[in-house]
């Protein structure tokens, strides 16, 4: 397969300028600098194996092994519906420490969000200002195609990706007017309020054909529609939600778990988070929306399907709690009733002391990189070789999500080995990869 080499500028556009976009600006900033290192990110700092019969470097960095674009030509834009600048952003969103953000001060107040398509609906808790005024969501989307094409043009970019860093918007479900671009494209034209902000940035991205992928867990690009738009322009797509935290852990353990024949009673999950997200995350329209991406993730690597005396019992629950003084700096419990031999039980506790946006950050990183590479390789639809950094993969119709960090991994590098026309390492582990591969 011919991948297009990563040249000129990568215009990185971001609606949704809070915490976790500011914490990956000022990132790659402070790398460009020479004053830190990208750890977390897959591809700055992960290395592949290929089999090349010792003729050769058999693990190389991935970023020396695919053709991505250079840090160095990376330009941010985004949008928010507040109009601090990154800078501003940043030191609100109290994620990196004051001296960090200083020394990068002048090149994060250069960039000042776009204003937003916002609708407080989706967002109780919000009450921003900076916002777009427009008579449809049609006029909306137009205006934000015309953001778009001014950014690429006045920044000097090549290519464009788009990822979604905004808030949770509330719980909706697939319905008529998502069905089809048809449906979808009236919607817009008679504001139909089933129709997010959130699609309505995804519909301006996959007309220009700039790929999108979908950092929170609202439904977005995950709608027949946009699927449909997504193919028509040969664009790339793929969330939802980052998975970074407690869901990281959990398909970290739970794999570990069913692959010993472990059972598993229960699972009690709770976070306490005192930053915007969990501000937002308090209204339980929008709670919901994050606990249905939080919940999948169990029954899918357990599969009591499968073995129904081991988890037909499980009990999965999850509870986030607004706690102000932790700001982003989020605890997470984990209660775990498993049973071994003859049923015994035993229990596993996890007290996760992270940091939201410094795991978040490296994943919009790499996300905005293989979509770009995804790209210059001429796929397009639904890309599950990314689901390794979803809470909630996006499927093609009729597939199985994976959960399971490890076989996500395997698919994620079979994916780059076969784009680069090398020898597959674990076949098995290609699956739908391989489809999409070659589709
Ligand atoms: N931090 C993590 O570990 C993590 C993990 C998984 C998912 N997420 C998701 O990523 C998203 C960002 O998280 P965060 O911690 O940066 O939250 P945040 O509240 O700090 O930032 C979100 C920003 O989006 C803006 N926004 C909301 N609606 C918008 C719209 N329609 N257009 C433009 N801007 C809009 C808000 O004003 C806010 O500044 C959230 O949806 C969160 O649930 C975060």
């Amino acid at each position: 397969m011919e991948v297009k080499e990563a040249a000129g500028r990568l215009g990185v556009l971001l609606p949704g300028m809070g915490a976790v976009a500011t914490t990956l600006i000022a990132g790659v900033e402070a790398i460009k600098k020479g004053s830190a290192q990208p750890i977390g990110s897959i591809t700055q700092m992960g290395h592949i194996h290929l089999d090349r019969k010792n003729n050769g470097d058999n693990y190389p960095r991935i970023k020396d092994f695919v053709p991505l674009a250079r840090l160095e030509d990376i330009v941010f834009g985004g949008w928010d519906v507040y109009e601090d600048n990154v800078y501003e952003a940043a030191s609100r969103a109290k994620v990196l420490e004051p001296g960090t953000l200083l020394a990068l001060r002048s090149e994060l107040e250069a960039i000042k969000p776009m204003k937003a398509v916002f609708d407080k609906s989706y967002i109780q808790n919000l009450d921003g200002t900076h916002t777009k005024q427009g008579a449809t969501k049609m006029a909306l989307a137009k205006a934000l195609m015309d953001d778009i094409i001014s950014f690429r043009d006045t920044r000097g970019c090549d290519r464009l990706v788009m990822v979604w860093c905004g808030s949770t918007e509330k719980y909706t479900e697939v319905a008529d007017v998502h069905e089809s671009l048809a449906a979808f494209e009236k919607g817009l034209k008679e504001n139909d309020p089933r129709i997010a902000p959130s699609m309505i940035y995804a519909y301006a991205a996959l007309k220009l054909g700039v790929p999108f992928l979908n950092g929170a867990p609202n439904l977005t690009v995950d709608i027949p529609a946009l699927v449909e738009l997504a193919a028509q322009t040969r664009t790339p797509i793929g969330g939802k939600d980052f998975k970074t935290g407690q869901t990281l852990m959990k398909t970290i353990l739970a794999p570990g778990l069913q692959a010993r024949a472990l059972g598993v009673k229960g699972w009690f999950s709770t976070n306490i988070l005192g930053n915007r997200d969990g501000y937002v995350l308090d209204q339980p329209d929008n709670f919901r929306t994050k606990e249905v991406s939080k919940l999948s993730v169990l029954e899918d690597i357990l599969r009591p399907d499968l073995s129904p005396e081991l988890y037909n019992d499980l009990y999965h629950k999850i509870r986030i709690e607004y706690y102000p003084p932790h700001r982003d700096n989020k605890e997470s419990w984990d209660n775990i009733d498993i049973f071994g031999w003859l049923g015994y039980s035993m229990q596993i506790k996890i007290n996760f002391l992270c940091r939201d946006s410094i795991l978040a950050a490296p994943l919009v990183l790499d996300l905005a990189l293989f979509g770009d590479l995804a790209k210059r390789a001429g796929l397009s639809g639904v890309q599950e070789w990314l689901s390794f950094y979803f809470k909630s993969p996006q499927t093609a119709p009729g597939f199985r999500p994976e959960h399971d960090i490890f076989k996500q991994l395997t698919v994620l590098q079979n994916a780059l080995r076969k784009l680069m026309g090398e020898e597959l390492v674990n076949p098995e582990g290609l699956t739908y990869a391989e489809e999409e591969i070659t589709a």
